[in-house]
């Protein structure tokens, strides 16, 4: 049960009352991915949103050759697959899981059954989809004006205020990734998102732990994030 509160205070549910929370709950299905696992393609068709109550699932999309670019990773009480249904259309990005994972899965009907009776969910909709424009924005003025390293250090940086963990020497963010899809998220070769981490823990701003990284010294990491 302790697990289920992840979901019931997602923000996009913060204006309901407690008992319409538990309502839409339980009008959603459970869905469990393991790690690697596709939720669902780009192009597919897409009827649901998820919010993830466990776990970390990657958005992304592929080039024809078959590079692979990440848009997002999310967590727990985040919600994505929205797009598809307030824009009818193909899944802008596919989602895959990055460990094991449990979201619960809410049905365009449901939903639009829930904002008719409570008018708060729209604008707390709207508040994630402005946020995410927001990111998204940032990250292409970055691709543009930012060299690795600072994208290295700005995708920690966010990685960290998701997957964080104080501890004595610092913050450290189990990310789960491998170097190619901590790459992907940056948008650069492995080898140069690896040389930069690298920098960065012969500087002592971070120390990495196979697929985890413990920020040191995050004062440096945000200037040079900037
Ligand atoms: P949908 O297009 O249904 O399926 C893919 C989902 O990825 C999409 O809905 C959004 O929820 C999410 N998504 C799309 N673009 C971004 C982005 N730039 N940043 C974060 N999430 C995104």
């Amino acid at each position: 049960m302790e697990n289920e509160n992840v979901v019931l205070s997602a923000p996009l549910f913060s204006t309901m009352e407690d008992s319409e929370r538990r309502a839409i709950l339980a009008s959603m299905a459970k869905v469990e991915l393991n790690r690697g696992e596709v939720l669902f393609d780009e192009g597919e068709n897409g009827d649901r949103l998820y919010i993830i109550e466990e776990g970390k699932i990657k958005l992304g999309s592929s080039s024809g050759d078959g590079r692979e670019n990440l848009l997002a990773i999310l967590g727990p009480g985040e919600m994505f697959g929205e797009l598809s249904l307030f824009d009818p259309g193909p899944r802008s990005l596919s989602a895959s899981a990055v460990s094991d994972s449990i979201m619960y899965e809410l049905e365009h009907s449901a939903l639009v059954a829930a904002i008719d009776e409570n008018p708060g969910l729209a604008s707390h909709l709207l508040t994630a989809l402005a946020r995410r424009l927001r990111r998204t924005n940032e990250a292409l003025a970055d691709l543009v004006f930012s060299d690795v390293p600072g994208r290295v250090a700005k995708a920690l940086l966010d990685l960290s205020t998701r997957f964080g963990e104080r501890v004595d020497e610092g913050v450290r963010v189990a990310h789960d990734l491998t170097q190619e899809e901590l790459a992907q998220l940056v948008g650069a070769s492995r080898e140069t998102v690896n040389k930069a981490l690298a920098d960065f823990a012969g500087r002592g701003w971070v120390r990495r732990e196979g697929r985890a990284v413990v920020l040191l010294d995050i004062d440096r990491l945000e200037r040079r994030a900037r």
